[in-house]
């Protein structure tokens, strides 16, 4: 007896992806590096087709061939040593899937090498957290076309459904791809979640509102065009009690990563793409890790409060323009940041299915995701060119500086909104104040300029 796939790695996520697979009919042989883990689990779920292997050896002989082997352990260090352990005992035409958030240039040497014996590696960027991968996460899978087929039927049927029913899941591209794109989808998370940050905190601090109130408020945009699983989830969070207090009271406020925002960041630096609204985030999250230092200067620094000058009512309405604003100004990044990729490094993204199947399953998840579907299906490359984003933009943009203005007026930093409002006015300028930087260049360093009346490069006598 074999088994169809193998799984390494029994964290939340490979134990929910383990289960997931196996409910759609498939048999699986698991590998734990902890091994009390896996009988553990296989004793949890005895009605699954499940394989307690005795021996790493006898995991990799329990899985029928070509073999097809799932790995869901942290990456660097432990996929590293996965890799090296499974590299030569493997034959030709095995395939490994990667689902941990790897780095994609790793992806592409682990590829690369791999290769080499005729072995095919997908790196694979799995989204929608312990619930999706039990349910149905959102599925980006990147690398050799050999690797995708042999993973194409089960990712298929474990993934979420888009907002047609089908499912959210499609060939990235060659190489690292998959892992690009899930690491611009974490970008895109990290400035979505800063955003919703700072409403919360406006909504709190400029109308001393409860948690409820404000959930009330997040309740309502999520029964509008602002409807995305993160307005959902937040909710959530605000409404939230333990033992009879509200936890956002009792948590502290410093918030952890576990890299993607900052390799999305760098990676929009390496490419030159501007993307204030996913950078403020990273920032931010910076910010919040320097706990002491702020207190210190709390004290130290009065805050220059005033009442606000609005109803709540007109408030919230200007806010969820602003917001609304905002996700297009991030999304907008966010595809920036994959179309200069993809012009680099010749993935072949398609961003209609992109924006397909983050449609079901994802954290990034949105109703505004259907109207960025249908315009890169018409080979829309920047979302400011199309209609609904203009037509949004126009009507927002008024409420979008008041809320950046009302945010410095009260000392509240803003660094994605505000981040997201400089996106759109440089994005549009047709003069920009680069003339001024190359003046400057030139003056201290003869560093040359272009001129708007001739062509060629000049330097100028100073
Ligand atoms: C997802 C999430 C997931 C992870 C986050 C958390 O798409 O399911 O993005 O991959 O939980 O990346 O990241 P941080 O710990 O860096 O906030």
């Amino acid at each position: 007896m074999t088994s169809n796939l193998g799984l390494i790695g029994l964290g939340t996520m490979g134990k929910s992806l383990a289960r997931n697979i196996a409910s759609r009919g498939f048999s699986l042989s698991l590998w734990n590096r902890t091994t009390e883990k896996i009988n553990e689990f296989v004793d949890e779920f005895p009605d699954e087709n499940f394989y307690a292997p005795q021996s790493f050896e006898d995991f990799v002989e329990s899985i029928e061939r070509p073999r097809r082997i799932i790995l869901m352990v942290p990456a660097g260090d432990p996929t590293a040593d996965l890799i090296k352990k499974l590299a030569p005992i493997l034959d030709k035409d095995d395939a490994i899937m990667d689902g941990g958030n790897a780095i994609y240039k790793v992806t592409e040497i682990y590829q690369k090498q791999l290769e080499e014996k005729g072995i095919h590696l997908l790196g694979v960027g799995i989204s929608g957290g312990e619930e999706g991968a039990l349910k149905g996460p959102s599925i980006m899978p990147g690398g050799p076309v050999e690797a995708w087929e042999e993973f194409e039927e089960v990712l298929t049927k474990i993934a979420a459904e888009d907002f047609s029913g089908k499912a959210c899941v499609s060939h990235m591209g060659k190489g690292g791809a998959g892992h690009y794109v899930k690491m611009v989808h974490n970008g895109i998370e990290y400035a979505e979640m800063q955003m919703l940050a700072e409403a919360y905190q406006m909504l709190k601090e400029l109308y001393k509102l409860s948690h409820n109130e404000i959930a009330d408020i997040f309740e309502k945009w999520s029964e509008g065009r602002m409807a995305s699983y993160l307005t959902d989830i937040s909710v959530d969070v605000l409404r939230k009690k333990e033992d009879g207090k509200e936890l956002l009271d009792l948590i502290l406020d410093k918030a952890k990563n576990k890299g993607t925002g900052v390799w999305t960041t760098q990676e929009a630096l390496r490419l030159g793409v501007p993307s204030p609204t996913i950078a403020g985030a990273v920032f931010m999250r910076g910010f919040s890790n320097s706990l002491e230092e702020r207190k210190k200067l709390d004290g130290l620094y009065p805050r220059l409060e005033q009442s606000p000058e609005m109803t709540l009512s007109e408030f919230t309405e200007h806010l969820e323009k602003a917001l609304f604003a905002t996700r297009l100004a991030n999304f907008e990044q966010g595809f920036a940041i994959l179309r200069a990729a993809d012009k680099e490094m010749h993935y072949g993204l398609n961003f209609s299915e992109i924006t397909r199947i983050w449609q079901g399953g994802c954290i990034i998840r949105s109703a505004i995701l259907k109207d960025m579907n249908l315009a890169f299906s018409q080979k829309v490359q920047n979302l400011y060119f199309t209609e609904f984003a203009h037509t949004a933009l126009v009507e927002c943009q008024k409420s979008w500086k008041l809320i950046v203005n009302t945010a410095v007026k009260h000392s509240i930093p803003m660094l994605s909104i505000s981040g997201g409002l400089s996106h759109f006015e440089a994005s549009r300028r047709g003069r920009s104040s680069a003339n001024f930087i190359q003046g400057l260049r030139d003056r201290f360093g003869s560093h040359t300029y272009e001129r708007i009346d001739q062509e060629g490069s000049f330097h100028s006598e100073w």
